[in-house]
């Protein structure tokens, strides 16, 4: 069993922040220089227009910046879309793709973040590829079927060779304030690794599996500590850098 996988505390800015908004980064990168090296690596996935003036304060300060969302072409005639290499030319390194706003949004399909995902590969990035229930779905005993049907649809087989992570979301608890009990979260990442292995054998047990949905300094502690959570997605509490680095001292 892979206990030595690096975790990974990825903040997830969502459709929030300007320009002023870096101010945070300043602070965040500030906090994590200044003492001991976190024990997780660090990334902060704003909207793509911060994506390079992000990258300035974040680069030196060993924060990874990533993009929400790409286009599975490289290039092409597709007005207002952005692909994966020009996330990377802006400094990305992560690209999220699949997350639930996008599904329910956008209506896009597992064959669509799988798409996603490839274009995020070609391009030398790092998919966080995110899977995850509704409130429905769990309600009526379906989270595990919804969650693995999603999970060998949207990931790619290029996951066999090449660097991917999982974001375990329930949708219920993203942006709600609940979260699923810690025996919840184990049973679903347990089931997340055993189909990892399943299917990519011993790299399947290096893949990152993060959990996410309202993930706080108050619950970090807890959650993180749990057996094949490997790091933590955060949407609201990485707005701030004061909750976003007691997460990551958690980690
Ligand atoms: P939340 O969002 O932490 O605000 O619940 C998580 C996410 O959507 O990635």
């Amino acid at each position: 069993m892979a206990q030595n996988i690096t975790p990974l505390i990825a903040g997830n800015w969502k459709m929030n922040g300007l320009r002023v908004s870096l101010f945070e980064v300043e602070k965040l990168a500030s906090h994590l220089t200044s003492g001991e090296p976190p024990r997780c690596t660090v990334a902060l996935c704003p909207p793509a227009t911060l994506i390079a003036a992000m990258n300035r304060i974040a680069a030196p300060a060993g924060i990874v910046v990533g993009a929400q969302d790409c286009h599975p072409a490289a290039s092409g005639a597709h007005t207002g879309d952005l692909s994966a290499p020009m996330l990377a030319d802006a400094g990305a390194q992560l690209v999220i793709v699949g997350h639930s706003e996008r599904r329910t949004d956008h209506h896009e399909t597992d064959e669509l973040v799988r798409q996603k995902a490839q274009a995020v590969l070609a391009a030398g990035l790092t998919p966080i590829i995110c899977v995850g229930e509704t409130l429905a779905e769990r309600e009526a005993g379906r989270a595990d079927a919804v969650v693995s049907r999603q999970l060998a649809a949207s990931v790619p087989e290029e996951a066999a060779e090449l660097d991917v992570v999982i974001a375990y979301e329930p949708v219920w608890a993203i942006g709600t304030g609940l979260t699923p009990t810690s025996a919840d979260i184990a049973q679903m990442h347990k089931s997340l690794r055993d189909q990892l292995v399943a299917r990519f054998g011993a790299k399947g047990e290096t893949i990152r599996l993060l959990y996410g949905g309202s993930l706080k300094p108050a619950n970090a502690r807890e959650i993180l500590a749990i057996a094949h959570v490997n790091g933590g997605l955060v949407g609201g509490a990485s707005l701030l850098a004061d909750d976003l680095f007691a997460i990551i001292s958690a980690a």
